[in-house]
This record gives C-alpha cells, sequence and structure tokens, in this order.
C-alpha cells in the first residue's frame, strides 16, 4: 500500500469484479442502440477503460475535462469547460462516465448540457458516490460502490494530480490534506 493511504477501501479485485456487475446492467438496458460514451477525464480514465471493455453493443468514444475543483478537497460551484466533447449530441443517446459523484454539481451540470443540446437521453454511470454529501440535486444511473464522506486517491482519483495509477482505491490520510 502507498505510504501516503490511511488504509485501502476498495481492492484491486472487489473494483473489477463490481464494475463486471454494473457492466452487466448497462448491456441489458443499451442492447440495440449504439450511444456516445463520453469520459469524464482525468478522474475518470482507468474506470472508463475498465467499463468500456465489459460492453457488448456499438459505442462511439468522446472525452470531456471539466473542473470544479481549484487545488484541494472542496468542490467550488464553478464548473469550466477545459476541453469539449468533439461529437454532435443531438439525437443520441449519451452515457456519462464519471469517477465520482460528491456534490453533485459536476454531473447536474454535465446533464444539462447535454439536454440542452437535444440529447435524445442522458444516462449517468458512476465508479463512486459519495451519498452524503449531495447538495445538488442529480442521480446516478449506475453506481458501483456508495462510499462513507472521505477524500479517496487511486484508480483515476487524484488529491493534486497524485496518486491517479494506483490500482486499488484508498482513503488519503488526512495529515496530508488538513
Ligand atoms: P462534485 O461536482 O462535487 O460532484 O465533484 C465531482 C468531482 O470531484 C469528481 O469528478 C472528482 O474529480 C472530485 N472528487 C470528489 N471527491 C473526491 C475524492 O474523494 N477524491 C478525488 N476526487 C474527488
Ligand atoms: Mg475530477
Amino acid at each position: 500500500m502507498h505510504k501516503d493511504c490511511e488504509r485501502i477501501l476498495l481492492s484491486e479485485e472487489q473494483i473489477k469484479a463490481r464494475v463486471i456487475e454494473v457492466a452487466d446492467e448497462v448491456n441489458a438496458a443499451f442492447a440495440g442502440k449504439e450511444p456516445l460514451v463520453v469520459g469524464i477525464l482525468k478522474g475518470s480514465i482507468i474506470f472508463y477503460g475498465d467499463f468500456i471493455r465489459c460492453l457488448n453493443f456499438p459505442i462511439m468514444l468522446d472525452f470531456m475535462v471539466v473542473s470544479s475543483y481549484g487545488s484541494g478537497t472542496v468542490s467550488s460551484n464553478n464548473l469550466k469547460i477545459k476541453k469539449d466533447v468533439e461529437n454532435d449530441v443531438a439525437g443520441k443517446d449519451v452515457i456519462i462516465v464519471e469517477d465520482i459523484i460528491d456534490s453533485g454539481f459536476t454531473l447536474a451540470n454535465l446533464k444539462q448540457l447535454f439536454i440542452e443540446r437535444g440529447a435524445k437521453s442522458v444516462t449517468i454511470v458512476t465508479l463512486l458516490d459519495k451519498f452524503e454529501r449531495r447538495t445538488v440535486d442529480v442521480k446516478s444511473d449506475y453506481n458501483c460502490f456508495k462510499i462513507e464522506d472521505e477524500f479517496v486517491i487511486g484508480y483515476g482519483l487524484d488529491y493534486n494530480e497524485r496518486y491517479r495509477m494506483l490500482p486499488y482505491i484508498g482513503i488519503l490520510k488526512r495529515s496530508l490534506y488538513e
């Protein structure tokens, strides 16, 4: 385990098994469709790669870079689009793939954006749900794990751009950010 982790919250094996389960639910729901799967970079990169490899219907890949954080551990209410999708989403089924739903601000805004652009449907898939912290009313349609209010790193998630490559999800030691 990395020395900056308090403990491992979700092991590689746990994540792998659960991603397969959730992808199977999505497979059942999207049979016969060809959605645009939008990964929200950079946090979703590892989850996105593992998730789409479990899908059995045709998809188009696309990505966005947004940020609502400064460099700390608390969301700000200011969503910036740093890189937009390349596809026209009008009339398309869109699946947004995100690492974690925290306040809900990012996903509520993105969902609204795709609806305004004329998407036929918008489905949210998340790896983690910090449900206790929700301040904006938005739900993830498919979520892998509900977690307590702890700051987590690894499997794509960062703290100040570090730790994304850890293969598991760990709880960051509080002494590193408090
Ligand atoms: P929201 O807009 O508050 O729902 O925040 C979502 C974004 O906050 C995610 O895309 C993550 O990048 C980031 N985030 C929230 N909690 C954590 C965490 O525990 N570790 C790493 N990033 C987090
Ligand atoms: Mg993020």
